[in-house]
């Protein structure tokens, strides 16, 4: 999968956000390792809350039809649907991609266009991170007399 094609299905998921309340439209485009694409929009709601980030819409619809594992994803959003800048993932999102791919391998793309994007891998968003790896250790280390 080209990245200028997840681009597009990116932006063309962009539409179908419902964001009525801070009219800030995010579309996210997540590549399987299996080489399936999953959209995502933020989905507000009338209880500020209840509202979901595109990217998590986009890897919950993923991994609730058996996909784990993941290449890359791209982001792309602005104020009333028009993306004029880099659209980066809020800190609760990039957690939940530490729990379904390799920090040093997954690549977060921000879209502006097909031509003008960034890529970051995951670890350069969330340096020292937890993940599913410390909940298996008997021993924590330096943290236990
Ligand atoms: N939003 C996302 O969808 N993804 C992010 O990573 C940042 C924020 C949404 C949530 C809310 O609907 C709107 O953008 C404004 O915060």
């Amino acid at each position: 999968m080209e990245i200028n094609q997840l681009i597009k299905t990116a932006m063309e998921a962009l539409p179908l956000s419902y964001a009525p309340y801070s009219k800030f439209h995010v579309a996210a485009a997540l590549l399987g390792r299996d080489g399936k694409v999953y959209t995502g929009v933020n989905v507000e709601n009338a209880s500020y809350p209840a509202g979901m980030c595109a990217e998590r819409t986009a890897f919950f619809k993923a991994v609730s039809e058996g996909c784990r594992e993941f290449q890359a994803i791209v982001i792309c959003g602005g104020k009333n649907g028009k993306v004029e800048d880099f659209c980066p993932p809020c800190g609760i999102c990039r957690q939940v991609m530490r729990e379904f791919c390799k920090p040093e391998e997954f690549q977060v793309i921000l879209a502006v266009s097909q031509t003008e994007y960034k890529i970051y891998t995951l670890e350069e968003l969330l340096p020292v991170s937890f993940g599913p790896d410390q909940l298996k250790k008997e021993n924590p280390g330096i943290f236990c007399t």
